[in-house]
Protein backbone atom coordinates (compact mmCIF):
# COMPACT_ATOMS: atom_id res chain seq x y z
CA UNK A 1 0.00 0.00 0.00
CA UNK A 2 0.90 3.23 -0.66
CA UNK A 3 2.53 5.55 2.20
CA UNK A 4 3.44 8.98 0.84
CA UNK A 5 4.17 10.45 4.57
CA UNK A 6 6.72 8.01 4.63
CA UNK A 7 8.42 10.76 1.97
CA UNK A 8 7.73 13.65 3.81
CA UNK A 9 10.44 12.16 6.27
CA UNK A 10 12.70 11.55 3.98
CA UNK A 11 12.48 15.23 2.27
CA UNK A 12 12.82 16.82 5.97
CA UNK A 13 15.58 14.63 6.24
CA UNK A 14 17.09 15.86 3.43
CA UNK A 15 16.56 19.50 4.59
CA UNK A 16 18.07 18.53 8.19
CA UNK A 17 21.23 17.02 6.01
CA UNK A 18 21.50 20.45 4.03
CA UNK A 19 20.81 22.88 6.41
CA UNK A 20 22.83 20.93 9.12
CA UNK A 21 26.14 21.13 6.53
CA UNK A 22 25.76 24.76 6.18
CA UNK A 23 25.64 24.99 10.00
CA UNK A 24 29.06 22.66 10.01
CA UNK A 25 30.53 24.88 7.37
CA UNK A 26 29.98 28.25 9.06
CA UNK A 27 31.68 26.29 12.28
CA UNK A 28 34.52 25.74 10.14
CA UNK A 29 34.70 29.49 9.31
CA UNK A 30 34.54 29.88 12.68
CA UNK A 31 37.73 27.76 13.62
CA UNK A 32 39.74 29.83 11.59
CA UNK A 33 38.03 33.20 12.29
CA UNK A 34 36.18 33.52 15.74
CA UNK A 35 34.76 36.22 15.28
CA UNK A 36 33.17 35.44 12.56
CA UNK A 37 28.95 35.53 12.91
CA UNK A 38 29.95 36.02 16.59
CA UNK A 39 27.35 38.65 17.20
CA UNK A 40 24.66 36.26 16.04
CA UNK A 41 25.61 32.69 16.57
CA UNK A 42 29.04 32.48 18.38
CA UNK A 43 30.46 29.32 17.69
CA UNK A 44 28.98 28.18 21.28
CA UNK A 45 26.02 28.18 19.61
CA UNK A 46 26.69 27.15 16.40
CA UNK A 47 28.28 23.46 17.14
CA UNK A 48 24.85 22.40 19.00
CA UNK A 49 22.57 24.01 15.52
CA UNK A 50 24.92 21.87 13.67
CA UNK A 51 24.80 18.43 15.59
CA UNK A 52 21.49 18.52 16.56
CA UNK A 53 20.26 19.08 12.86
CA UNK A 54 22.59 16.23 11.39
CA UNK A 55 21.81 13.94 13.81
CA UNK A 56 18.26 14.52 13.01
CA UNK A 57 19.11 14.11 9.46
CA UNK A 58 20.65 10.61 10.53
CA UNK A 59 17.28 9.96 12.47
CA UNK A 60 14.52 11.04 10.28
CA UNK A 61 16.09 9.36 7.02
CA UNK A 62 16.10 6.07 9.03
CA UNK A 63 12.30 6.44 10.23
CA UNK A 64 11.53 7.55 6.65
CA UNK A 65 13.11 4.56 5.01
CA UNK A 66 11.69 2.28 7.64
CA UNK A 67 7.67 3.38 6.99
CA UNK A 68 8.32 3.18 3.57
CA UNK A 69 10.07 -0.58 3.85
CA UNK A 70 7.27 -1.61 5.96
CA UNK A 71 4.40 -0.33 3.92
CA UNK A 72 5.45 0.30 0.17
CA UNK A 73 7.82 -2.85 -0.14
CA UNK A 74 6.38 -5.39 2.40
CA UNK A 75 3.40 -4.21 1.57
CA UNK A 76 1.91 -4.96 5.49
CA UNK A 77 -1.04 -2.35 5.68
CA UNK A 78 0.19 -0.22 8.06
CA UNK A 79 -1.57 0.06 11.65
CA UNK A 80 -2.73 4.21 11.47
CA UNK A 81 -1.96 6.84 9.10
CA UNK A 82 -3.07 9.13 11.23
CA UNK A 83 -0.28 8.34 13.26
CA UNK A 84 2.47 8.85 11.31
CA UNK A 85 1.24 12.11 10.36
CA UNK A 86 0.94 13.21 13.96
CA UNK A 87 4.36 11.86 14.21
CA UNK A 88 5.71 13.69 11.66
CA UNK A 89 4.09 16.93 12.51
CA UNK A 90 5.53 16.60 16.29
CA UNK A 91 8.88 15.95 15.33
CA UNK A 92 8.26 18.61 12.70
CA UNK A 93 7.22 21.30 14.96
CA UNK A 94 9.83 19.85 17.98
CA UNK A 95 12.27 20.70 15.29
CA UNK A 96 11.13 24.42 14.95
CA UNK A 97 11.10 24.47 18.99
CA UNK A 98 14.25 23.62 19.51
CA UNK A 99 15.75 26.17 17.07
CA UNK A 100 13.94 28.66 18.37
CA UNK A 101 15.40 27.18 22.48
CA UNK A 102 18.76 27.51 20.52
CA UNK A 103 18.00 31.00 19.16
CA UNK A 104 16.75 32.70 22.51
CA UNK A 105 19.93 30.50 24.13
CA UNK A 106 18.09 28.38 26.09
CA UNK A 107 20.38 25.77 25.91
CA UNK A 108 20.65 24.63 29.22
CA UNK A 109 20.94 20.68 28.35
CA UNK A 110 23.49 18.61 27.90
CA UNK A 111 26.29 18.21 25.21
CA UNK A 112 24.50 16.32 22.43
CA UNK A 113 20.70 17.36 23.52
CA UNK A 114 21.84 20.61 24.81
CA UNK A 115 18.18 21.99 23.71
CA UNK A 116 15.82 23.11 26.29
CA UNK A 117 15.07 19.45 28.51
CA UNK A 118 11.25 20.01 28.09
CA UNK A 119 11.21 19.56 24.53
CA UNK A 120 12.46 16.17 25.00
CA UNK A 121 8.61 14.99 25.77
CA UNK A 122 7.46 15.63 22.30
CA UNK A 123 10.24 13.74 21.49
CA UNK A 124 9.39 11.20 23.65
CA UNK A 125 6.08 11.47 22.70
CA UNK A 126 7.52 11.10 18.56
CA UNK A 127 8.88 8.12 19.64
CA UNK A 128 6.28 6.32 21.40
CA UNK A 129 3.83 6.69 18.52
CA UNK A 130 6.28 5.49 15.97
CA UNK A 131 6.53 2.18 17.86
CA UNK A 132 2.68 1.73 18.41
CA UNK A 133 2.47 2.04 14.40
CA UNK A 134 5.51 -0.29 14.17
CA UNK A 135 4.84 -3.01 16.10
CA UNK A 136 1.21 -2.91 15.85
CA UNK A 137 2.22 -3.28 11.97
CA UNK A 138 4.29 -5.77 12.10
CA UNK A 139 3.04 -7.64 14.61
CA UNK A 140 2.65 -11.37 12.99
CA UNK A 141 4.18 -13.85 12.82
CA UNK A 142 7.35 -12.79 15.28
CA UNK A 143 9.41 -16.17 15.26
CA UNK A 144 9.45 -15.83 11.20
CA UNK A 145 10.94 -11.68 11.60
CA UNK A 146 14.03 -11.62 9.72
CA UNK A 147 16.68 -9.27 11.63
CA UNK A 148 16.10 -6.01 10.34
CA UNK A 149 12.83 -6.24 11.94
CA UNK A 150 14.38 -7.00 15.25
CA UNK A 151 16.63 -4.37 14.83
CA UNK A 152 14.45 -1.20 14.11
CA UNK A 153 12.19 -2.48 17.00
CA UNK A 154 15.08 -2.98 19.13
CA UNK A 155 16.76 0.53 17.65
CA UNK A 156 12.93 2.11 18.96
CA UNK A 157 12.65 0.66 22.57
CA UNK A 158 16.38 1.61 23.28
CA UNK A 159 15.97 5.07 21.98
CA UNK A 160 12.97 5.74 24.74
CA UNK A 161 14.83 4.31 27.29
CA UNK A 162 18.09 6.28 26.47
CA UNK A 163 16.05 9.25 25.93
CA UNK A 164 15.00 8.96 29.94
CA UNK A 165 18.43 8.12 31.46
CA UNK A 166 20.07 10.87 29.13
CA UNK A 167 17.79 13.30 31.25
CA UNK A 168 18.08 11.83 34.84
CA UNK A 169 20.33 14.66 35.55
CA UNK A 170 17.30 16.66 35.94
CA UNK A 171 17.07 15.00 39.26
CA UNK A 172 19.23 16.33 42.19
CA UNK A 173 19.82 12.23 43.13
CA UNK A 174 22.07 12.62 40.17
CA UNK A 175 23.37 16.04 39.08
CA UNK A 176 24.66 16.59 43.21
CA UNK A 177 26.97 13.54 42.72
CA UNK A 178 29.69 14.23 39.41
CA UNK A 179 31.19 11.18 39.36
CA UNK A 180 27.28 9.64 39.32
CA UNK A 181 25.92 12.17 36.93
CA UNK A 182 28.61 11.80 34.36
CA UNK A 183 28.96 8.02 34.36
CA UNK A 184 25.13 8.26 33.25
CA UNK A 185 24.81 10.67 31.06
CA UNK A 186 28.13 9.42 28.90
CA UNK A 187 26.66 5.95 29.28
CA UNK A 188 23.28 7.26 28.05
CA UNK A 189 25.13 8.77 24.95
CA UNK A 190 26.88 5.96 23.88
CA UNK A 191 23.67 3.75 24.14
CA UNK A 192 21.61 6.52 22.56
CA UNK A 193 24.28 5.81 19.64
CA UNK A 194 23.72 2.38 19.60
CA UNK A 195 20.15 2.81 19.34
CA UNK A 196 20.31 5.26 15.91
CA UNK A 197 22.98 2.71 15.08
CA UNK A 198 20.44 -0.27 15.26
CA UNK A 199 17.76 1.45 13.01
CA UNK A 200 20.65 2.62 10.56
CA UNK A 201 22.59 -0.95 10.33
CA UNK A 202 18.86 -2.78 10.43
CA UNK A 203 18.50 -0.74 7.10
CA UNK A 204 21.67 -1.82 5.52
CA UNK A 205 20.46 -5.40 5.84
CA UNK A 206 17.55 -4.67 4.33
CA UNK A 207 18.51 -2.43 1.36
CA UNK A 208 21.39 -5.46 0.88
CA UNK A 209 19.26 -8.50 1.04
CA UNK A 210 16.34 -6.42 -1.26
CA UNK A 211 19.39 -5.88 -4.06
CA UNK A 212 20.51 -9.44 -3.75
CA UNK A 213 17.23 -10.25 -3.37
CA UNK A 214 17.83 -12.44 -0.98
CA UNK A 215 14.76 -13.90 1.67
CA UNK A 216 17.45 -16.31 3.47
CA UNK A 217 20.38 -14.24 4.24
CA UNK A 218 18.17 -11.87 6.47
CA UNK A 219 17.50 -14.90 8.70
CA UNK A 220 21.07 -16.21 9.16
CA UNK A 221 22.95 -17.39 11.96
CA UNK A 222 25.66 -14.40 11.07
CA UNK A 223 23.35 -11.66 10.40
CA UNK A 224 21.46 -12.61 14.49
CA UNK A 225 24.89 -13.20 15.88
CA UNK A 226 25.69 -9.26 14.56
CA UNK A 227 21.94 -8.11 15.89
CA UNK A 228 23.19 -9.88 19.52
CA UNK A 229 26.59 -8.40 19.15
CA UNK A 230 25.10 -4.82 18.16
CA UNK A 231 22.55 -5.71 21.19
CA UNK A 232 25.51 -5.74 23.61
CA UNK A 233 27.29 -2.89 22.10
CA UNK A 234 24.25 -0.47 22.64
CA UNK A 235 24.03 -1.85 26.60
CA UNK A 236 27.98 -2.11 27.03
CA UNK A 237 29.83 -0.32 24.47
CA UNK A 238 29.09 3.44 26.44
CA UNK A 239 31.72 2.54 28.93
CA UNK A 240 34.36 3.66 26.54
CA UNK A 241 33.42 7.17 26.89
CA UNK A 242 33.87 6.94 30.48
CA UNK A 243 37.83 6.32 30.36
CA UNK A 244 38.67 9.13 32.42
CA UNK A 245 35.94 8.33 35.47
CA UNK A 246 37.30 5.80 38.30
CA UNK A 247 36.42 2.92 37.92
CA UNK A 248 37.01 -0.68 38.15
CA UNK A 249 39.65 -1.84 35.10
CA UNK A 250 37.35 -4.79 34.01
CA UNK A 251 35.12 -2.94 32.87
CA UNK A 252 37.57 -0.54 30.48
CA UNK A 253 38.81 -3.95 28.80
CA UNK A 254 35.15 -4.91 28.24
CA UNK A 255 34.15 -2.07 26.40
CA UNK A 256 37.29 -1.75 24.20
CA UNK A 257 37.04 -5.38 23.49
CA UNK A 258 32.95 -5.31 22.60
CA UNK A 259 33.13 -1.81 20.79
CA UNK A 260 35.54 -3.24 18.54
CA UNK A 261 33.81 -6.21 17.69
CA UNK A 262 30.57 -4.58 16.47
CA UNK A 263 32.12 -2.64 13.26
CA UNK A 264 34.48 -6.05 12.22
CA UNK A 265 31.33 -8.03 11.99
CA UNK A 266 29.40 -5.39 10.09
CA UNK A 267 32.18 -4.81 7.79
CA UNK A 268 32.60 -8.47 7.15
CA UNK A 269 28.86 -8.67 6.39
CA UNK A 270 28.89 -6.05 3.49
CA UNK A 271 32.38 -7.21 2.04
CA UNK A 272 30.56 -10.51 1.50
CA UNK A 273 27.03 -9.13 0.52
CA UNK A 274 29.53 -7.01 -2.16
CA UNK A 275 32.12 -10.13 -3.38
CA UNK A 276 28.62 -12.64 -3.83
CA UNK A 277 26.84 -9.75 -6.02
CA UNK A 278 26.35 -10.48 -9.66
CA UNK A 279 26.75 -7.59 -11.74
CA UNK A 280 23.13 -7.25 -13.06
CA UNK A 281 22.23 -6.87 -9.18
CA UNK A 282 25.46 -4.27 -8.56
CA UNK A 283 24.33 -1.95 -11.98
CA UNK A 284 20.44 -2.34 -11.36
CA UNK A 285 20.53 -0.08 -7.99
CA UNK A 286 24.30 0.98 -8.72
CA UNK A 287 24.31 4.01 -7.00
CA UNK A 288 22.89 2.07 -3.25
CA UNK A 289 25.35 -0.48 -4.13
CA UNK A 290 28.54 2.19 -4.48
CA UNK A 291 27.30 3.86 -1.30
CA UNK A 292 27.18 0.84 0.79
CA UNK A 293 30.84 -0.19 -0.57
CA UNK A 294 31.93 3.11 0.41
CA UNK A 295 30.33 2.46 4.21
CA UNK A 296 32.40 -0.96 4.53
CA UNK A 297 35.75 1.14 3.20
CA UNK A 298 34.54 3.73 6.17
CA UNK A 299 33.91 1.07 8.66
CA UNK A 300 37.55 -0.15 8.19
CA UNK A 301 39.16 3.55 8.18
CA UNK A 302 37.32 4.14 11.57
CA UNK A 303 38.03 0.30 12.83
CA UNK A 304 41.78 1.59 12.53
CA UNK A 305 41.19 4.62 14.60
CA UNK A 306 38.61 3.47 17.09
CA UNK A 307 41.47 0.70 17.65
CA UNK A 308 43.94 2.67 18.91
CA UNK A 309 42.01 5.43 20.69
CA UNK A 310 40.30 2.96 22.72
CA UNK A 311 43.65 2.06 24.05
CA UNK A 312 43.27 3.67 27.45
CA UNK A 313 46.56 5.13 27.70
CA UNK A 314 46.21 6.61 24.37
CA UNK A 315 42.45 7.44 24.98
CA UNK A 316 44.51 9.79 27.72
CA UNK A 317 46.07 12.15 25.24
CA UNK A 318 43.06 12.24 22.50
CA UNK A 319 40.01 13.01 24.36
CA UNK A 320 38.91 16.39 24.24
CA UNK A 321 41.13 17.13 20.89
CA UNK A 322 39.87 17.13 17.40
CA UNK A 323 40.83 12.93 16.81
CA UNK A 324 37.38 12.36 19.25
CA UNK A 325 35.53 15.09 16.46
CA UNK A 326 37.24 13.08 13.50
CA UNK A 327 35.98 9.67 15.18
CA UNK A 328 32.24 11.16 15.67
CA UNK A 329 32.03 12.66 12.27
CA UNK A 330 34.23 9.78 10.41
CA UNK A 331 31.36 7.41 11.62
CA UNK A 332 28.39 9.07 11.47
CA UNK A 333 29.27 10.66 8.05
CA UNK A 334 31.25 7.45 6.53
CA UNK A 335 29.13 5.13 8.08
CA UNK A 336 25.94 6.18 8.82
CA UNK A 337 24.75 9.32 6.40
CA UNK A 338 26.63 5.94 3.37
CA UNK A 339 24.23 3.91 4.56
CA UNK A 340 21.26 6.53 4.38
CA UNK A 341 22.55 8.01 1.27
CA UNK A 342 22.49 3.99 -0.03
CA UNK A 343 18.95 3.89 1.31
CA UNK A 344 17.42 6.93 -0.57
CA UNK A 345 18.76 5.68 -3.56
CA UNK A 346 17.34 2.47 -3.33
CA UNK A 347 14.26 4.03 -2.66
CA UNK A 348 13.72 6.82 -5.52
CA UNK A 349 14.90 3.55 -7.88
CA UNK A 350 12.07 1.63 -6.49
CA UNK A 351 9.83 4.71 -6.91
CA UNK A 352 10.90 4.73 -10.93
CA UNK A 353 12.74 1.93 -11.84
CA UNK A 354 13.13 4.15 -15.37
CA UNK A 355 15.48 6.43 -13.49
CA UNK A 356 19.13 5.95 -15.20
CA UNK A 357 21.09 4.30 -12.26
CA UNK A 358 24.53 5.85 -12.76
CA UNK A 359 24.36 8.81 -14.44
CA UNK A 360 28.16 10.16 -14.44
CA UNK A 361 26.95 13.92 -12.21
CA UNK A 362 25.88 11.54 -9.42
CA UNK A 363 29.15 9.16 -10.15
CA UNK A 364 31.38 12.27 -9.98
CA UNK A 365 29.91 13.56 -7.03
CA UNK A 366 29.90 10.17 -5.03
CA UNK A 367 33.83 10.57 -5.42
CA UNK A 368 34.04 13.89 -4.92
CA UNK A 369 32.41 13.08 -1.26
CA UNK A 370 34.64 10.29 -0.41
CA UNK A 371 37.75 11.90 -1.50
CA UNK A 372 36.87 14.88 0.44
CA UNK A 373 35.65 13.18 3.48
CA UNK A 374 38.87 11.66 3.87
CA UNK A 375 41.30 14.31 3.34
CA UNK A 376 38.28 16.27 5.71
CA UNK A 377 38.99 13.41 8.43
CA UNK A 378 42.98 13.41 8.24
CA UNK A 379 43.07 17.31 8.75
CA UNK A 380 40.81 16.20 12.03
CA UNK A 381 43.55 13.58 12.92
CA UNK A 382 46.57 16.25 12.65
CA UNK A 383 44.63 18.79 14.31
CA UNK A 384 44.02 16.51 17.11
CA UNK A 385 47.63 15.47 17.10
CA UNK A 386 48.99 18.89 17.73
CA UNK A 387 46.40 20.05 20.23
CA UNK A 388 47.36 16.94 22.57
CA UNK A 389 50.84 17.77 21.96
CA UNK A 390 50.25 21.10 23.38
CA UNK A 391 47.95 19.99 25.95
CA UNK A 392 50.42 17.32 27.39
CA UNK A 393 54.12 18.12 26.18
CA UNK A 394 54.47 21.42 25.49
CA UNK A 395 55.03 23.78 28.52
CA UNK A 396 54.39 27.59 28.87
CA UNK A 397 52.89 27.95 25.25
CA UNK A 398 49.81 29.65 25.47
CA UNK A 399 46.45 28.45 23.25
CA UNK A 400 46.49 31.37 20.87
CA UNK A 401 50.15 30.29 20.16
CA UNK A 402 48.83 26.82 19.30
CA UNK A 403 45.89 28.32 17.36
CA UNK A 404 47.63 30.65 15.40
CA UNK A 405 50.21 27.03 14.24
CA UNK A 406 46.86 25.47 13.35
CA UNK A 407 45.78 28.20 10.89
CA UNK A 408 46.55 26.62 8.14
CA UNK A 409 44.85 22.95 9.20
CA UNK A 410 42.05 25.24 9.68
CA UNK A 411 42.14 26.52 6.15
CA UNK A 412 42.50 23.20 4.97
CA UNK A 413 39.87 21.66 6.89
CA UNK A 414 37.03 24.41 5.45
CA UNK A 415 38.51 23.72 2.02
CA UNK A 416 37.27 20.04 2.60
CA UNK A 417 34.70 20.58 4.01
CA UNK A 418 33.49 22.62 1.00
CA UNK A 419 33.73 20.09 -1.26
CA UNK A 420 31.98 17.54 1.15
CA UNK A 421 29.42 20.12 1.07
CA UNK A 422 28.97 20.52 -2.73
CA UNK A 423 28.90 16.70 -2.86
CA UNK A 424 26.24 16.15 -0.41
CA UNK A 425 24.17 19.30 -2.13
CA UNK A 426 24.66 17.70 -5.12
CA UNK A 427 22.87 14.62 -4.37
CA UNK A 428 20.72 15.68 -2.21
CA UNK A 429 19.22 18.05 -4.92
CA UNK A 430 19.12 15.20 -7.16
CA UNK A 431 17.26 13.14 -4.36
CA UNK A 432 14.61 15.79 -3.66
CA UNK A 433 13.94 16.45 -7.09
CA UNK A 434 12.77 12.66 -7.55
CA UNK A 435 10.92 12.72 -3.92
CA UNK A 436 8.96 15.64 -5.07
CA UNK A 437 7.85 14.12 -7.61
CA UNK A 438 6.72 10.93 -6.17
CA UNK A 439 4.93 13.38 -3.72
CA UNK A 440 3.31 14.99 -6.76
CA UNK A 441 1.83 11.42 -7.88
CA UNK A 442 3.90 11.66 -11.11
CA UNK A 443 4.86 7.53 -9.83
CA UNK A 444 1.89 5.50 -9.47
CA UNK A 445 4.45 3.85 -7.04
CA UNK A 446 3.38 1.02 -5.02
C1 LIG B 1 26.49 14.57 7.15
C2 LIG B 1 27.31 15.50 7.51
C3 LIG B 1 27.85 15.70 8.89
C4 LIG B 1 27.63 15.01 10.06
C5 LIG B 1 26.75 13.77 10.24
C6 LIG B 1 28.40 15.65 11.09
C7 LIG B 1 28.42 15.25 12.43
C8 LIG B 1 29.05 15.93 13.45
C9 LIG B 1 29.07 15.52 14.84
C10 LIG B 1 28.41 14.26 15.40
C11 LIG B 1 29.80 16.44 15.53
C12 LIG B 1 30.09 16.42 17.04
C13 LIG B 1 31.52 16.01 17.23
C14 LIG B 1 31.92 15.73 18.66
O1 LIG B 1 31.34 16.25 19.59
O2 LIG B 1 32.83 14.91 18.86
C15 LIG B 1 30.22 17.46 14.59
C16 LIG B 1 30.95 18.57 14.92
C17 LIG B 1 31.43 19.50 14.00
N1 LIG B 1 31.28 19.44 12.64
FE1 LIG B 1 30.21 18.08 11.60
N2 LIG B 1 29.07 16.72 10.56
C18 LIG B 1 28.77 16.78 9.22
C19 LIG B 1 29.27 17.68 8.29
C20 LIG B 1 30.13 18.70 8.60
C21 LIG B 1 30.70 19.61 7.63
C22 LIG B 1 30.47 19.52 6.11
C23 LIG B 1 31.50 20.48 8.32
C24 LIG B 1 32.35 21.63 7.84
C25 LIG B 1 32.53 21.99 6.66
C26 LIG B 1 31.41 20.15 9.72
C27 LIG B 1 32.04 20.83 10.74
C28 LIG B 1 31.94 20.53 12.08
C29 LIG B 1 32.54 21.32 13.14
C30 LIG B 1 33.36 22.58 12.98
C31 LIG B 1 32.20 20.67 14.35
C32 LIG B 1 32.54 21.13 15.78
C33 LIG B 1 33.74 20.39 16.27
C34 LIG B 1 34.19 20.92 17.62
O3 LIG B 1 33.45 20.81 18.59
O4 LIG B 1 35.31 21.45 17.68
N3 LIG B 1 30.58 19.05 9.85
N4 LIG B 1 29.77 17.11 13.33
Amino acid sequence: MKNKSALLFLVLALASLLLGILFGLLASLQYINSDFLKEYIAFNKMRPFHVTTVVSWIILCAIGSIYFFITNLEKHTLYSQRLVKVHFMVFLLTGLGIYISFFLGKMEGREYLAYSPILTIPILLGWILFGINYFKTIRKKISEWPVYYWMWGTGIVFMIYHLCEAHLWVFPYFREHFIKDISVQWKSYGSFVGSWNMLVYGTAIYVMAKIKNDKVSAKNKTVFFFYFLGLTNLMFGWAHHTYLIPTQPWVRYVAYAISMTEWIVLGHIIYSWVKSLSKEQKDKYNMAYKFLKAADFWVFINIILALLFSIPAINYFTHGTHITVAHSMGTTIGINTTILLASLFFITQNISPNYKATPSFLTKNYYIFNISLFLFFCTLIYAGIKRSNWMYFSKDVPFSTMQDELHTTYIAFFVFGLCLVFSITSLSIVLLKRLKKALNGKYNFE
